[in-house]
C-alpha cells in the first residue's frame, strides 16, 4: 500500500484537484465531526472531509442498514458538485477496535490483550480482514485502528487495548493488521489508523491521558518502534495521542509530528487529532487550534464546536499565523489517502459489494473470533491436572462473568463503556453457554450457594472485571497519583471516575473470592478462569483455585473457552504482560508472579 500513497498519478489526480479548491473547501476537508453534530447539509455547505461515530453513536436501530443510509446520506451531499462545493467525498470513521464493534450482530473478537497472549501474527491478518469485510458491510471506510499501544502500566484503562507490554509483538502485528484492513483492492479497502502517537502506554501511573516521562531514546525503544512497521505496510492515517511527553501535550508537539513522523519516519499519510484533542493545548480555543495545525495534525477530530473550528482556522491563515504551506500539505495528505483507498472510483454506500453483507456477524467470521479465544487463553495453575475436563463429569458453573456476553466483550462494544447483559450482544456464546453446549449436565449458578459435593465432581467458577473504556478504567491508588481535571501538564487534561483504587482483585471484586471459597471449602475442585482487561492480583483466588485460567475479554465467541477447558485444543496463549505479585507502588514490570511469556499447557 506504501506505494499508492506515493504514486505517481495520485499525486498529479491530488494536485489537480488542490488547485481548484479554495480556502473553505480546504479547511473543510481538515474537519471531521461526530454524526450527531452535523447533517448531510453541513458536508456539502461548509465542505467537511469526514464524519465518525465515537464509541457507542449509532444510527437507527443500529443494524448494518442503518449505518449504510446514515452514511450514503453523507457521501451523496459530499458528491454533489455545485459552483460552491467540490465533489470530493467524505470518509466515516469508527472505532471498529476488536469487530465492527459497535454494531448489534457484529463479530466481536478478542481485544487486543489476549490477542498479544496468542502471539500469532497470520490470525491478526485474517482477523483484520473479517473486520474490514464487517465494517464495509455497513457502508464504512476507515477505522481506528489497530493501536499501538506498549502499555507499560496496567493501572491505566487501556491497558486491553494494548497487544503487550514489548513491543516486539506489537511490531509483529501492526503490519499484518494494516495490510488485513487496506487491501489494495479499492472495494475491499478500509483505511488503517495506526495510535496513539506516541507513547499512550507510558504514562506515569498509567495514568489515561497523562505524561509520558521519557528520554527520547527509551521512547523510540519502546513506543515508537512499532510504528516503523505500519508506516512501511502503508497505513494511511496515524491518530495523535492525549498523553504528554515530559510535559508537552503531543497534540502541539511539531518535533514528533512534523520533524519526526512526517520528515524522518516518512509518513505520507494524514495525521488525525484525538476527540477534541487539540483542546487541551490552550485554554484559548483560538489558539490551541493554531497550535494543532502548525505542530502537523491534518485532519481534527471536532466531536461539536466544528464551527468554531472552521472561523479560527481560517482566521489564523487570514491573519498568517498558520501559512497556506501548512494547509496544503494537510490537504494533500487527505486527498492522497482518499484516491489511494479508491473513495473516489467506489460507487455510493447503497450500491457497493460489500453494504448489507450476510458475512457480516456470520459463521465464518465467528469461527475466526472462537479460534482467537481459544489461542488466547493462558493456562497460569493447573494442580493434579484437574485440567483437562470430562464432559460426562458433574460440573457446577459459577460466577458473575460465567454468562455475561457484554462483560466477556469489555468495553467498546456496541457502547462505549460496553454492555452489562446477554441481550445486547446478538449472537455468540457467553462462557457458560459454550460449556453447556459441551456438557449438557452442567449447570449453572450465580454464587455456588448451591454446591453439593454430592452432586458436583468440579466447579467451573468465572470471575474478574465489568466493562471499562479509556479512563474510566483507570486504577488509581490513593490521592498522589489522581491529577484534578484543568491541572497544567502544560495542557488540560481530562480526569474521568476511575475503576478503582487497587489492582488486587480481591478488593475490587471480594464476592470472586466469595464464590471461589464457598464452592472449594465444600471440597469440590475449582477451575476459576478470569475474565479482564489486565493482569491483576490474584494470590488469594489463584491459592483456593486447583486450576486458574487468564481468559482477558474474549468477545462474543466465549465457547472457545469450553473448546480448550474440556481438551479438544491444547493451552496455547503465553502472556504478553507480565503478571504482578503485590500491589506495588508502580505497577510496572518489575514485581512479577508469572513472567512474560508464561503459560501452562496439556503435553
Ligand atoms: C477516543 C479515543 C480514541 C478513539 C476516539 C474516537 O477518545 O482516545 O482511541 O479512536 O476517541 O472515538
Amino acid at each position: 500500500m506504501e506505494k499508492s500513497l506515493a504514486n505517481p498519478e495520485i499525486k498529479a489526480r491530488v494536485e489537480a484537484l488542490l488547485l481548484q479548491m479554495n480556502l473553505d473547501q480546504k479547511i473543510g476537508q481538515m474537519t471531521q465531526t461526530e454524526r450527531m453534530s452535523c447533517t448531510p447539509e453541513d458536508v456539502k455547505n461548509y465542505h467537511l472531509g469526514s464524519v465518525l461515530s465515537g464509541g457507542g453513536s449509532c444510527p437507527g436501530d443500529n443494524r448494518p442498514d442503518d449505518w449504510v443510509r446514515m452514511n450514503d446520506a453523507y457521501w451523496a451531499a459530499s458528491m454533489e458538485q455545485s459552483d460552491e462545493h467540490l465533489a470530493i467525498p467524505i470518509i466515516y470513521g469508527v472505532d471498529a477496535i476488536h469487530g465492527n464493534n459497535n454494531v448489534l450482530g457484529a463479530t466481536v473478537f478478542p481485544h487486543n490483550i489476549g490477542l498479544g497472549a496468542a502471539n500469532d501474527p497470520e490470525l491478526l491478518q485474517r482477523i483484520a480482514q473479517a473486520t474490514a469485510r464487517e465494517i464495509l458491510a455497513t457502508g464504512v471506510e476507515w477505522t481506528f485502528a489497530p493501536t499501538l499501544a506498549v502499555a507499560r502500566d496496567k493501572r491505566w484503562g487501556r491497558t486491553y487495548e494494548s497487544y503487550s507490554e514489548e513491543n516486539t509483538i506489537v511490531g509483529s502485528y501492526a503490519e499484518k493488521f494494516v495490510n488485513g484492513l487496506q487491501s489494495d483492492s479499492h472495494d475491499d479497502c478500509v483505511v488503517a489508523c495506526v495510535k496513539h502517537w506516541v507513547g499512550d502506554g507510558g504514562t506515569t501511573h498509567g495514568i489515561d491521558q497523562g505524561d509520558t516521562a521519557l528520554s527520547f531514546d527509551e521512547l523510540k525503544r519502546t513506543h515508537i518502534e512499532p510504528y516503523y512497521a505500519a508506516i512501511d505496510a502503508g497505513v494511511m492515517t496515524i491518530m495523535a495521542s492525549f498523553n504528554s511527553w515530559n510535559g508537552d501535550k503531543c497534540h502541539g508537539h511539531r518535533y514528533l509530528i512534523s520533524d519526526l513522523l512526517k520528515d524522518e519516519m516518512g509518513f505520507q499519510g494524514f495525521v488525525i487529532s484525538d476527540w477534541d484533542g487539540i483542546d487541551y493545548l490552550s485554554e484559548d480555543y483560538f489558539d490551541a487550534v493554531g497550535k494543532g495545525v502548525n505542530a502537523g495534525i491534518d485532519m481534527f477530530m471536532v466531536s461539536e464546536e466544528w464551527q468554531p473550528f472552521l472561523r479560527h482556522l481560517k482566521r489564523h491563515v487570514q491573519d498568517g499565523t498558520v501559512p497556506m504551506s501548512r494547509i496544503d500539505d494537510a490537504v494533500r495528505r487527505i486527498l492522497t489517502v482518499k484516491f489511494a483507498c479508491g473513495l473516489f472510483e467506489r460507487p455510493r454506500p447503497v450500491e457497493r459489494p460489500w453494504s448489507n453483507h450476510e458475512c457480516f456477524g456470520g459463521s465464518e467470521h465467528r469461527d475466526i473470533a472462537r479460534e482467537a479465544v481459544r489461542k488466547s487463553l493462558v493456562l497460569l495453575k493447573n494442580d493434579s491436572d484437574l485440567l483437562p475436563l470430562n464432559k460426562q463429569a458433574n460440573i457446577l458453573v459459577a460466577g458473575k462473568n460465567a454468562h455475561n456476553r457484554g462483560h466477556q466483550c469489555g468495553g467498546f462494544t456496541v457502547a462505549w463503556q460496553g454492555a452489562l447483559d446477554n441481550e445486547t450482544i446478538e449472537g455468540g456464546t457467553s462462557i457458560w453457554e459454550g460449556i453447556h453446549q459441551q456438557s449438557p449436565s452442567a449447570t449453572l449458578s450465580e454464587d455456588g450457594r448451591d454446591a453439593d459435593p454430592e452432586k458436583h465432581d468440579v466447579a467451573i467458577v468465572v470471575i474478574g472485571e465489568l466493562p471499562y473504556a479509556e479512563g474510566m478504567g483507570d486504577i488509581r491508588d490513593g490521592n498522589d497519583v489522581i491529577v484534578e481535571a484543568g491541572s497544567q501538564i502544560k495542557g488540560l487534561m481530562k480526569v474521568l471516575e476511575p475503576y478503582g483504587h487497587t489492582l488486587e482483585l480481591a478488593q475490587l471484586h471480594p464476592e470472586d473470592l466469595a464464590t471461589i471459597q464457598r464452592i472449594a471449602s465444600k471440597g469440590i475442585p475449582v477451575v476459576t478462569v478470569l475474565v479482564s482487561g489486565r493482569p491483576l492480583v490474584v494470590n488469594r483466588e489463584l491459592d483456593d483455585s486447583t486450576s486458574f485460567v487468564a481468559a482477558w475479554l474474549p468477545g462474543s465467541e466465549g465457547q472457545g473457552v469450553a473448546d480448550v477447558l474440556f481438551g479438544d485444543y491444547d493451552f496455547q496463549g503465553r502472556l504478553s504482560f507480565s503478571w504482578p505479585e503485590k500491589v506495588s507502588a508502580d505497577a510496572g514490570i518489575d514485581d512479577e508472579l508469572f513472567p512474560y511469556g508464561y503459560g501452562l499447557n496439556y503435553q
